[in-house]
């Protein structure tokens, strides 16, 4: 489908929900373009898509691996007013609704590893990034989806762990059109729901997708490390571990399976 069509179909769907979509064959990476968009755009609500990305990023620096037409690169942009609580539990809820989307299509098990990523067993199917920005009296926060759909082999031997794509996922691949309007649809419907309801609302969904639910993980943050077996998230989004010196919430951070029994501790 070229560009033009591409913007239609999108157009067509969202732009009751969506002031602005950009459609890009290629970008260095649409949260890139987001952020500086931002810089002069007084619209709510920005969707920007690209065939591939060529600093495709992850987080705290990584690079996320968008080889042209493999996968769906996208960022979403939306205004929330400063007062707002407990935002960085909206990492999760894009994590849950790109995963009820995709369950929607027919996908089988997918889950979720706090605080990005998807997964089906230990491969990666996706990531989450979300960046934020202040704006004159508002926040702005850059919701950016990458899902690999049809990676090749090469693609696949570039990345530094175990990967997976939709294609292995679905018993018939879905435009890629179709997924992103699906996919932003869901995200907006929840960002709703947040707003009104909290995060709360989706506690027990993401706790029952949770890959390490009552597993023995490490979580390493800018300042510490923790051990401990995982409880899954609380009302607010924050992972609850149990440690040998309790229970700890932890708000920030990367999760990795640990290699060694806690026991009950
Ligand atoms: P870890 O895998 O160590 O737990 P992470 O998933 O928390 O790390 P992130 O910063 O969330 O790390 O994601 C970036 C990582 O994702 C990269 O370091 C790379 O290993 C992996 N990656 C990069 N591109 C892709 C891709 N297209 N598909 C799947 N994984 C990718
Ligand atoms: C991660 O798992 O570390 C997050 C990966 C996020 C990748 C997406 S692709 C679209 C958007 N643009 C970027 O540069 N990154 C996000």
């Amino acid at each position: 489908m070229d560009k033009a069509s591409y913007k239609r179909e999108l157009d067509k769907v969202l732009s009751s929900r969506v002031n602005e979509i950009f459609v890009f064959d290629e970008i260095d990476s649409t949260n890139a373009e987001a952020l500086r968009r931002l810089k002069t755009s007084y619209s709510d609500t920005l969707l920007l898509t690209a065939s591939s990305q060529t600093a495709g990023r992850g987080r705290l620096g990584r690079k996320w691996h968008s080889p042209k037409d493999a996968g769906l690169y996208l960022s979403l942009v939306k205004n929330f007013p400063r007062e707002l609580e407990g935002l960085q539990a909206l990492s999760l809820v894009t994590a849950l609704s790109v995963r009820e989307s995709l369950l929607s299509l027919g996908a089988g098990e997918i889950q979720l590893k706090w605080p990005n990523d998807l997964l089906v067993g230990k491969a990666k199917l996706g990531g989450i990034l979300l960046e934020t920005r202040l704006q004159r009296e508002c926040v702005a926060i850059v919701f950016g989806i990458g899902l690999n759909l049809l990676l090749s082999e090469d693609a696949k031997s570039e990345i530094d762990r175990e990967v997976t794509d939709l294609q292995a996922l679905l018993p018939v691949m879905v435009e890629p059109v179709i997924l992103i309007a699906n996919i932003v649809s869901r995200l907006l419907d929840n960002i709703e729901l947040f707003e009104r309801e909290g995060f709360s609302r989706f506690q027990s969904q993401w706790n029952a997708a949770d890959r390490y639910l009552e597993q023995d993980v490490v979580i390493q943050s800018a300042e510490r490390k923790f051990i401990g077996r995982c409880l899954g998230v609380d009302d607010s989004g924050a992972l609850m571990l149990r440690t040998v010196s309790g229970v700890a919430r932890v708000t920030g951070g990367e999760i990795f399976p640990s290699l060694r029994s806690l026991g009950d501790g």
